[in-house]
């Protein structure tokens, strides 16, 4: 078991463009051989990121996009399986829906479509290639906010704990 328990926080790519290529360049350029060209794609600087950390160490990332795309999650191999992933993709809905996004649209790597399900995503098309990779696009409605949240406030500086991380 890794020493810390990770927390989740909002990212801006001006901010935060480091850690959230170190991650992105360990998981798909290097685990899954996607050219860098193809994953740092130049519509990071209008995504609003997230960063999952373990401590001071960076270990998960992922984005969505203003018309509610998420994608590029990524947790560092030594600390999948821990709910880091589901943490983060929780985390950028939070941030969607306080945009006033009703559904959430992804790209799923058909390995990980299971993880996609058991966070409510549904598959809404065919197989196809990118990067090399076959993908399948799926939805998600998003919840109602609570009548007391604060739109358009990111959910900065949550516990991981909240989104359900294991510790
Ligand atoms: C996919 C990924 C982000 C999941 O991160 P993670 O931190 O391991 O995921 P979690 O621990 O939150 O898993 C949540 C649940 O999904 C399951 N799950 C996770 N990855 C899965 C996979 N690839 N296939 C099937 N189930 C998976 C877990 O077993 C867990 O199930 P449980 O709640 O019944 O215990 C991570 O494996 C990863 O970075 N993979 C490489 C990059 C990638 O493929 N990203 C997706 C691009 S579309």
């Amino acid at each position: 078991m890794n020493e810390y328990r990770p927390t989740i926080k909002a990212a801006t790519w001006s901010e935060n463009e480091r850690a959230i290529r170190s991650v992105r360049h360990a998981v798909f350029v290097v685990e899954q051989s996607v050219p860098e060209e193809l994953d740092f794609d130049g519509i990071d600087p209008s995504c609003c990121h997230a960063l999952a950390f373990s401590g001071s160490k960076v270990v998960g990332t992922g984005r969505v996009q203003t018309d509610g795309h998420i994608g590029r999650v990524a947790v560092l191999k030594a600390w999948r399986g821990q709910g880091i992933g589901s943490a983060l993709v929780e985390f950028l809905a939070d941030a969607a829906k306080r945009k006033g996004l009703s559904r959430l649209y992804l790209n799923a790597q058909v390995s990980a479509v299971e993880f996609y399900e058991k966070l409510g995503f549904r598959r809404t098309g065919d197989l196809f290639m990118e990067a090399g990779i076959e993908h399948i696009a799926m939805v998600r409605e998003t919840e109602q906010l609570p009548a007391d949240a604060e739109a358009g406030v990111l959910p900065c500086e949550r516990k991981a704990t909240d989104y359900g991380v294991r510790e």
